[in-house]
């Protein structure tokens, strides 16, 4: 028998239905609960306790520090996959065989190039302009040079052709976004490069000049696309879905997921990392003093790139962050002094009372900003990277979101204002 749960209202009792995922997950399904409780509904700010859908994409058990993309363990895929072939995974559900990659990687370099009226739209951008919203605003834009991918009822064809084109032109724009901003020329994508290298090479290369590009510092950001690519129903991804619940396209909807990513509780928390940082560093090193104001809670600060909403535990992108950190800066020859003050911020966080009660732990973004200075990637790119990261997640969630034919997101609320008043004309107030 299917189990149900019991809900008191009034003294009247509802049964509800229990679903139960793969992984043992429970919810209550409250669907008929409005109906038939003549109007009762559920309240729970920042969908703390509430799952908007179900998924096949991402498995994560924040209890146990577990991450898993269809099935595979991030540590697996970090060490072994590569970006591209964690991109066929999310969107198309299983690993891809080799005839199948080959192709996937040509059509995706293949379509590396964007339509040159795109530069016009770049260029009405103040030079100054923060990379996130320019990349927001040109990921938009996509739907004026293809029309067709506006229409809800496209072929699966169609889908297809507009998945590929954001995947191979996001690293175009985010480049090209960063050398408008220094006043250098743009450099155009080379087909005959892999993603990560293209996106290097458009992004510090000098025209006439050499640049080769370290196979160490593409693997590392590789390794950082992988970790980023999907994180379940996260504050972007959300986003991504109920903008395309309301049959909004693939280019809008990422381009609202771009702009929720940015916000410093969520994208955003890699270059605030940073700069509390750098910080820490120039008020002279002393973790303690800072870790107080984080507890204090007449103190706005808070311990950037600690905390998660899911994980009560090790986050395990951080772990395998924290190993690349040491291994890239090592490797680069790089000695970046923030490493020991973010190293010493964790130690002493980790048996700190006041962290461990609440189970903070650091999360992806606490290591990964120094991984990307070491890089020489300024700090307003950070959260662009993370973009260009998460970027197959959300169009695996939206696909999938559209494929089940999910109702328009539209959540309730439970009014707390005045109630009927009277208009008084503005001279008699
Ligand atoms: N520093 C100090 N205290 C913290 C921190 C922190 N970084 N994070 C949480 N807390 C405290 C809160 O003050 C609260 O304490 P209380 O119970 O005494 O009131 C308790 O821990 C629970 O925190 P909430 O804010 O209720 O947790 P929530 O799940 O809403 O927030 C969040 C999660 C936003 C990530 C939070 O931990 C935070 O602000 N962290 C810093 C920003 C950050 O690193 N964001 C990146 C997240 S990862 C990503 O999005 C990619």
């Amino acid at each position: 028998m299917s189990e149900k749960a019991k809900v008191i209202v009034d003294g009247k009792e509802f049964e509800l239905p229990v679903i139960t995922g793969t992984e043992n997950e429970k919810a209550i399904d409250i669907g008929k609960l409005r109906a038939e409780s003549g109007g009762v509904i559920t309240l729970d700010y920042g969908f703390k306790n509430t799952g908007s859908t179900t998924s096949s994409i991402t498995f994560l058990d924040g209890e146990k520090g577990i991450l898993r993309y269809r099935g595979y363990p991030i540590e697996q895929l970090a060490e072994k996959s590569e970006f591209l072939e964690v991109a066929y995974l999310l969107i198309y559900g299983d690993l891809p065989d080799k005839e199948t990659y080959e192709k996937f990687k040509r059509e995706i370099s293949d379509s590396y190039f964007v339509h040159e009226d795109i530069k016009k739209i770049m260029d009405g951008f103040p030079s100054n302009a923060h990379p996130m919203g320019v990349l927001s605003s040109v990921a938009t834009s996509l739907t004026a040079f293809y029309p067709a991918s506006l229409d809800p009822n496209r072929s699966p064809e169609g889908v297809n052709l507009s998945i590929k084109r954001i995947l191979a032109k996001m690293p175009t724009f985010a480049a090209w976004t960063y050398r408008r901003k220094l006043g250098r020329p743009i450099i155009y994508p080379d087909t005959a490069m892999d993603y990560c290298s293209n996106f290097l090479n458009m992004m510090f290369k000098m025209p006439g000049g050499r640049y080769e590009v370290d196979p160490v510092v593409a693997n590392a950001l590789d390794k950082l696309l992988i970790l980023h690519a999907d994180h379940e129903q996260n504050c972007s991804t959300s986003t991504v879905r109920i903008t395309g619940s309301s049959r909004g396209s693939l280019y809008t909807s990422i381009s609202a997921g771009i702009n929720a990513l940015w916000g410093p509780l969520h994208g955003g928390a890699n270059m605030a990392v940073i700069e509390m940082l750098e910080n820490i560093r120039m008020d002279g090193g002393d973790t303690k003093k800072w870790m107080d104001k984080a507890k204090d809670k007449d103190d706005p600060f808070r311990l950037m790139g600690f905390g998660h909403r899911v994980y009560k535990n090790f986050d395990p992108r951080a772990r395998i962050i924290k190993k690349a950190a040491d291994e890239v800066l090592e490797a680069l020859g790089v000695q970046d002094p923030v490493l020991d003050i973010a190293k010493g911020l964790e130690e002493v966080a980790l048996s700190d009372d006041y962290f461990v009660e609440r189970k903070l732990y650091p999360n992806v973004d606490f290591y990964s900003g120094i991984i990307y200075r070491a890089m020489q990637i300024p700090v307003d790119m950070f959260t662009v990277i993370f973009a260009l990261g998460r970027l197959p997640g959300w169009i695996a969630q939206w696909k999938e979101m559209r494929e089940n034919g999910e109702p328009i997101g539209r959540p309730r609320q439970i009014y707390v204002g005045h109630t009927n008043r009277t208009y008084q004309p503005i001279n008699e107030r």
